[in-house]
């Protein structure tokens, strides 16, 4: 059984505990050690049964391997994160839950997170730091960069490219061959069906600027 500490412990963070437990009724895997928080009003505090151990001076410190699950969504605060824990020693764990149907040929980088439910088909490059939520559809020849984030029952159709730090809320549909650029909002719902450009943010159906 290997270490692990889950960064941090709001929301995703804690859903993080329900797929490290699905992950280990298949195989004992994770022995969870505790969250870091850079919150340090939550140091010490005690959280769905795991422990707030400090922060990310902790992972800094550290002499010995330690693994590290980012639960984390929000993009651009996953790249901060990453890029202040310089030790060598920590590793960003790469954790699929067991209820993922992973197809063919699928490439998933390191410190990403599949959750629950999700569909990965074929021919599916996803980069490192991604985070995937529950119940999404990755069809064939979908590109996700590096620290991208999907939010829960996400569908995006066979070729869609998710450039660097995009953000795609619940529910949303990206039809075939669309790219989001890099640093974009896709809302929740939004049915996109035309490229969005980076750093902008779309909603609705069809998905528009949300300030146009
Ligand atoms: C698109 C989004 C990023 C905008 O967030 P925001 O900048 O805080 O926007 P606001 O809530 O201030 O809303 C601004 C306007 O956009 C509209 N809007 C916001 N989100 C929208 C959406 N998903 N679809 C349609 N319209 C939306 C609001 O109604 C508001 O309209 P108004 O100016 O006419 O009143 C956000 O609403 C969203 O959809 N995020 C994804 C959420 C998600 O998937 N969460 C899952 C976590 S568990």
């Amino acid at each position: 059984m290997r270490n692990i500490y889950i960064y941090d412990s709001g929301g995703v963070g804690r859903e993080i505990i329900l797929l490290i437990n699905d992950i280990n009724e298949m195989k004992n895997r994770w022995n969870i050690l505790g969250f870091i928080d850079d919150n340090k009003e939550m140091h010490g505090k005690k959280i769905d049964g795991v422990k707030v151990l400090g922060g990310k001076e902790i992972l800094n410190k550290s002499k010995e391997e330690v693994f590290v699950a980012l639960g984390i969504a929000e993009p651009k605060i996953k790249e901060e994160i990453i890029k202040g824990v310089t030790n060598w020693n920590v590793k960003w764990a790469t954790l699929v839950s067991p209820t993922v149907y992973n197809g063919l040929n699928n490439e998933i980088g390191e410190g990403s997170i599949i959750c629950n439910g999700c569909t990965l088909s074929v021919d599916v490059k996803i980069g490192r730091f991604v985070y995937v939520n529950f119940n999404c559809i990755i069809p064939h020849d979908v590109i996700i960069e590096d620290y991208s984030s999907l939010m829960n029952s996400v569908v995006l159709s066979g070729y869609s490219h998710l450039k660097t730090r995009s953000f795609v809320g619940s529910n949303a549909f990206v039809r075939q061959s669309i790219v989001i650029g890099e640093d974009a909002v896709v809302g929740a719902g939004a049915v996109v069906v035309k490229d969005v450009e980076a750093g902008t943010t779309v909603v609705g159906n069809p998905a528009k600027k949300r300030d146009a």
